[in-house]
């Protein structure tokens, strides 16, 4: 949030913003890391949840300091007051945004995996979080997602037990610069987790 957002917003609801005297800065020294948003976007089934968690187990035997949230988790508890429409999704990334922030601000390296159908609510995703946001979309296509159908799902939204499913009956945009892009058909994953590793890594040498 810029400076006259917030100002406006204190003026209107009479809330201040608190500098912390332990800055992000500081916390990121401590922690030996740059605190980033990892954030990967995809259709259900491509493989996010998947990659995000192999990663995050290289990351920690490296020793880095790192927190997942993932998309099914996360509307167990926080997000389980929203579904699957248009708004409740909007609503479920714009949160999913902001604990990623707070989680930078504590120094972490953050990986979220969340369909996160819909360009606007990643570029709002990416306002919020600033240059600590790097989009991956796993771009294994619809047809290789529903030939996995791990969780079934893609079989009861042809069969119109699930309504607005992504890809199915509500739309997923493509992101049209990502940072990093990874298809993970026919690929094992140890192969797709060192591709994804290789390209951060090269990412974080240019910043
Ligand atoms: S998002 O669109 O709001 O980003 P999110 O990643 O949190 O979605 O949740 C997606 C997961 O919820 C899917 O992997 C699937 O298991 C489940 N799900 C249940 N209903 C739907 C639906 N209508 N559309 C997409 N995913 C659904």
């Amino acid at each position: 949030m810029d400076n006259v957002t917030k100002a406006a917003q204190e003026a209107e609801r009479k809330i201040t913003w608190h500098p912390m005297a332990v800055t992000r800065e500081r916390r990121e020294a401590l922690l030996g890391q740059n605190a980033v948003t990892i954030w990967l976007t995809g259709l259900s089934g491509s493989g996010k949840s998947t990659l995000a968690n192999a990663l995050e187990q290289l990351f920690a035997e490296q020793g880095m300091h790192t927190m997942l949230l993932d998309g099914d988790n996360i509307r167990f508890g926080l997000n389980r007051d929203l579904g699957f429409s248009q708004e409740d999704r909007v609503e479920n990334i714009r949160r999913i945004a902001e604990v990623a922030k707070l989680l930078n601000d504590a120094g972490l390296i953050v990986l979220t995996s969340f369909i996160s159908p819909y360009r606007a609510d990643r570029q709002a995703a990416r306002n919020i979080l600033g240059d600590s946001f790097i989009e991956v979309y796993v771009s294994t296509p619809l047809q290789e997602c529903e030939r996995r159908d791990v969780k079934g799902l893609y079989q009861a939204a042809r069969k119109g037990e699930i309504a607005e499913f992504t890809g199915i009956t509500s739309a997923y945009e493509q992101p049209l610069s990502p940072e990093i892009t990874i298809d993970t058909t026919g690929r094992d994953l140890k192969a797709c987790v060192l591709e994804l590793a290789d390209a951060l890594k090269k990412l974080w040498s240019k910043r």
